[in-house]
């Protein structure tokens, strides 16, 4: 037996994959059962890029070297513990571990769903879950839609369409030089993605026009209007606004009705980016949050944001399901065998990517396994402790908030006694805690100024964690 035949035995060793499997999962379950302030005082070892870098040089070669239950207890320890309660910066989740699970055996079918053929349970479940996202705005069964490896893809997938139903002509075949100068009207407050896209979609980075907000970062009205007259003014013909439910940076969520009637009025696609903020539809006590939904062309919601779905998955929906076909007006006779429309199933003809991973697998799993009430539970959990968190600092004294949050995302700042340069303590109190790792916060700079900034985004975060978190940020000060 050539070496080559030895471990080709091993690797498809089904006695061998059951030993490493175990192994694997008794580590992960130890690794979460310390997840703990008490076990784990550090959420994150920060080291410096080069040095990180540097360290994995040289771990691999011609042969076998390290076996991967050796080499996990070392990623376990250098890499982010997101399952720690004191976990609360990017809008990145902990994963729900039977999620994980509905992964790995995702990964180990890897049925890449580009066509019903290659994956065709996980082409079913990912059409149910776009139905009953669909069911959940307050669409009926014209309404369609796929999943994408992430809401930036998301977005540009939901702007192609809207380019395609919005331009005179045929903009896939005859590209945007076919066409007068186009616009997309964005919250000032947008992700990076949106204007991404329009950069993409080659409608030029400057088409994506701003909408000022408001003191709660809310488009408005008056916005509308003064977005949409400056685009005209650049000669550009505004085809579609991007509402946000909810923006990153402070969570707050457009007017969606006001948007709807903006839209209406002058004929625009109206997209909402409901990548972070569209799963509080689960919740009875926050789903009038996204009140007009119903009014949207099409909506991008993350799983892997709030319905603690380890990354990615994200579904794309629209309201009339036919437009979904729009984005990408191509066809691949090596993969399709008849008209687009007729083939709901063949998700390749309606996104970015061919092969894809089971995404929905995960979430199907996990909706079946605890009911879609716990992750409305969950989204109302997280959202009151925003809440409960801004409250703390009110009455606290020493604290002030960006603004009221409306979803889980909390920016605030402390106001040091006689400091008098309160942004750069900011910067000093975040850097210290990055070195520190006693807990994860980011930050943002919100009109100029500096602020802290937090997602409560893990269900084991609890208020006395806050309370924790208060004080290291005055004792680090
Ligand atoms: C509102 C919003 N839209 C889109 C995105 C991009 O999503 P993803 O990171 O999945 O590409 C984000 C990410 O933070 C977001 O907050």
């Amino acid at each position: 037996m050539t070496r080559y035949d030895e471990l080709l035995k091993n690797a498809f060793d089904p006695e061998s994959f059951r030993r490493v499997g175990y192994k694997v999962v008794d580590a992960l379950a130890d690794f979460l059962a310390a997840s703990t302030p008490e076990s784990r005082p550090r959420v994150l070892l920060y080291e410096d890029p080069e040095s990180m870098a540097r360290s994995w040089e040289g771990r691999f070669g011609a042969g076998p070297t390290t076996d991967f239950p050796d080499l996990l207890p070392e990623i376990l320890a250098r890499s982010n513990d997101l399952l720690h309660p004191r976990f609360v910066g990017h809008q990145c989740t902990t994963a729900l571990p039977l999620a994980a699970l509905g992964g790995l055996a995702g990964q180990f079918l890897n049925n890449g769903s580009a066509v019903y053929e290659m994956g065709p349970v996980n082409v079913a479940m990912e059409r149910n879950l776009i139905r009953w996202m669909a069911g959940l705005a307050g669409w009926n069964d014209g309404a369609d839609g796929v999943f994408t490896s992430g809401g930036s893809i998301g977005n540009l997938t939901a702007l192609l369409a809207a380019r395609q139903a919005g331009a005179k002509g045929n903009v896939w075949k005859k590209g945007v030089g076919s066409e007068p100068p186009l616009a997309v009207l964005v919250s000032e407050q947008c992700h990076y993605s949106v204007r991404r896209a329009a950069a993409v979609i080659g409608l030029g980075e400057e088409a994506a026009v701003s909408v000022p907000v408001d003191e709660r970062f809310h488009m408005s009205p008056e916005g509308f209007e003064r977005a949409y007259e400056e685009a005209v003014g650049c000669g550009r013909r505004p085809l579609a606004l991007v509402a946000n439910a909810c923006s990153t940076a402070t969570g707050s969520y457009d007017d969606l009705e006001a948007a709807a009637d903006f839209a209406r009025d002058r004929g625009l696609w109206l997209h909402v980016d409901g990548a972070h903020g569209a799963g509080a539809l689960l919740s009875p006590k926050y789903k009038h949050l996204l009140r007009g939904l119903e009014r949207s062309d099409s909506f991008i919601w993350d799983a892997h944001k709030n319905m603690l779905m380890p990354a990615l998955i994200t579904g794309v929906v629209f309201r009339e399901g036919r437009l979904s076909y729009e984005a990408f007006s191509q066809k691949a006779s090596y993969l399709f065998e008849k008209e687009s429309r007729e083939e709901w199933y063949n998700f390749a003809h309606r996104t970015l990517e061919c092969t894809k991973t089971m995404m929905g697998l995960r979430l199907f799993i996990s909706l079946a396994a605890y009911g879609t009430d716990f992750f409305g539970g969950y989204v109302t959990a997280m959202y009151d402790l925003a809440r409960d968190f801004a409250r703390l600092m009110r009455e606290a004294g020493d604290f002030e908030t960006a603004v009221e949050p409306e979803s889980n995302i909390v920016c605030f700042r402390y106001l040091k006694r006689g400091e008098t340069d309160l942004d750069g303590l900011q910067k000093r109190i975040r850097r210290a805690m990055l070195e520190k790792g006693s807990f994860y916060i980011v930050q943002t700079e919100l009109r100029g100024r500096r602020w802290l900034r937090c997602t409560l985004i893990n269900p084991r975060t609890t208020i006395a964690d806050l309370e924790a978190l208060l004080a290291e940020i005055r004792s680090l000060a």
